[in-house]
Order: structure tokens, then sequence, then C-alpha cells
């Protein structure tokens, strides 16, 4: 796993909301549900809608355009769904948020 920082400490968006930036070359959404920092994905699988726009409820991330439901745990789409949406392993660390890449076979072998 590669860390990468990608806000200091008073960047995190505050409960309720949700911040669009680039890190590690993928854009993502950084949401504060319930005071828990989650990363995801920034665009829905459904139609490529923009999570920026959207909202929780009971756990869910809910795209703001057809209104699929996202579970921020596992990133399993609602049932009938049938699709997921990646959540990115983060870490609040001293000095900021930071965000976990899986490295490729690849990666390990050229650096
Ligand atoms: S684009 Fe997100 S639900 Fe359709």
């Amino acid at each position: 796993m590669k860390w990468l920082k990608a806000l200091n400490k008073v960047q995190i968006p505050t409960k309720g909301n949700i911040k669009t930036l680039e890190v590690g070359g993928k854009q993502l959404c950084i949401i504060n549900n319930e005071d828990k920092i989650i990363a995801t994905q920034s665009f829905c699988p459904h139609a490529g809608g923009h999570f920026s726009g959207g909202w929780f409820k009971n756990g869910h991330l809910v795209c703001p355009v057809h209104r699929y439901e996202y579970n921020l745990k596992t990133g399993r789409g609602a049932e009938g769904q049938g699709d997921y949406i990646h959540i990115y392993p983060t870490e609040l660390r001293e000095d900021g948020l930071y965000i976990g890449f899986e490295e490729s076979w690849w990666s390990k072998l050229w650096g």
C-alpha cells in the first residue's frame, strides 16, 4: 500500500460535506459522514454522475443524478443495482489526511 497525503487537517471537509480533489492522479471525493472520513471515486458507475453534489443516507452515499446508493464501508451498490464504487483507505496523521493506494505488481517491479 502506498500512502499519499491528500489534505492538511484544516482542509478536511466538515461533517456532512464532500470535497473533490486529485490525489495520485485520481479524482476522489473526500467525505465526512458523521465525522468519519471516507475517500471514494468521484464518478458514479451508473452513468457518470459526479458525487460532489451527493448526500448521505443510512451509511450510504446517494448519487445526485438518479439517486443510486452506495454503502460507504463496502462500496456496494444498493440491492438490485449490481454495481459498486471504490473506497480508498484513509488515515488521519499528525500532519493531515492520507489516502492508501494499492500497489500493482508492475509498480513493485519497476518502481
Ligand atoms: S449517474 Fe449516478 S445514479 Fe445515475
